[in-house]
């Protein structure tokens, strides 16, 4: 039996489940989404007779992938108690979550997320969506998964770099004021980048348990929820520059986005300098690349304007006094803009 823990986001109650083996992760589940990468990962584990296997990429996130799955559910004969299952990165959780809120107005919903980025982040809490218009997940639902189920076998086959992502939003919570993860972070750092079983097992249940708990308190992000964006202005803004190209992963650009976060902080006399200097030596260390080339910081703040257009408000910027001590505030552009510059 997996170890199971049961939150209640906003109404809907959500099992967070940590299994330590692949073998029952995909039972009870009525049809499974995969992208062309998991599912010849899951191969052993299933071959559920009701599928869609999407190409990978954000490319397909899209609402003609969701019509391809509410297809499959209806002609499957699915009804509002059948369960659907997403097993992929953020991208397949995302679009599984948001076929699931809609199908006969929301049926049963499993996420197994094989990503870092997804375990921690993505399939927690409930943002669905897919990319509409040109925007990244401007079209989409709060509805939180029945069951996530985490199973940290699936990261062992992840690149270098598509770890080191999820692993840049894992530092994120430890900044936020996950205890342990900071501690493991911090002292652990050779087995956290070896992905050592107990050392890894343990910081995934609590970086996931961290998010979780905060999502408790506020599902639609009126509140504490928005903290979970730190360093996500600046890295969205860069992420937008950079045209999504793979020049940086999005974990690459929260990295840089928290060290200008806290930059911008200590500019601003909020965030206490030693704090600033401990982060950035720490992401440092773990190898992301905090100064970056070929990027016009005019253009990283336009990016943030068009952004801010687009939510029809002022930005808030999440900063930080110290660890664990968050705060939103909006910032003046020049402040912004000479906060970029010192990042290129
Ligand atoms: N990824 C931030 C959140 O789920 O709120």
């Amino acid at each position: 039996m997996p170890e199971t823990f049961a939150f209640r986001f906003g109404e809907f109650p959500s099992n967070l489940c940590f299994y330590t083996s692949g073998e029952d992760l995909f039972a009870g589940l009525d049809v499974v989404s995969f992208d062309q990468n998991t599912f010849p990962l899951f191969a052993k584990y299933a071959q559920p007779q009701h599928r869609v296997v999407w190409p990978a990429g954000e490319a397909h996130k899209d609402l003609s992938s969701i019509e391809q799955l509410l297809e499959v559910c209806l002609s499957a004969g699915l009804g509002r108690d059948s369960t659907l299952g997403g097993a992929g990165g953020g991208v397949v959780t995302d679009m599984a979550a948001f076929a699931a809120s809609l199908y006969m107005r929301g049926c049963r919903l499993v996420l197994i997320p094989t990503t870092l980025l997804a375990m921690v982040d993505a399939a927690v809490g409930g943002k669905t969506g897919v990319d509409f218009g040109g925007y990244k997940n401007i079209v989409g639902t709060f509805y939180p998964a029945n069951e996530v189920r985490i199973w940290t076998g699936a990261l062992k086959s992840l690149s270098e770099r598509e770890y080191l992502s999820g692993l840049a939003e894992v530092i994120k919570h430890g900044l936020l004021g996950a205890n342990r993860v900071w501690d493991l972070v911090k002292e652990q750092r050779p087995a956290v980048l070896a992905r050592q079983n107990s050392v890894l097992d343990e910081l995934v249940r609590e970086a996931v348990l961290f998010k979780a708990r905060v999502v408790e308190k506020d599902l639609r992000e009126v509140g504490e929820r928005a903290f979970l964006n730190l360093g996500h202005t600046f890295a969205h803004a860069l992420e937008a520059v950079l045209n999504f190209d793979g020049t940086l992963s999005h974990g690459e650009a929260v990295a840089w986005g928290m060290d200008r976060a806290l930059s911008l902080g200590v500019r601003l006399g909020v965030t206490d300098p030693q704090w600033k200097d401990e982060v950035h030596e720490l992401l440092t260390a773990y190898g992301y690349r905090l100064r970056l080339d070929g990027v016009l910081p005019e253009e990283v703040l336009g990016a943030m304007k068009n952004d801010k257009k687009k939510k029809s408000g002022t930005v808030r910027f999440v900063l930080q006094k110290s660890r664990g001590e968050t705060l939103l505030q909006p910032v003046d552009d020049k402040l912004v803009l000479k906060t970029i510059q010192e990042g290129l």
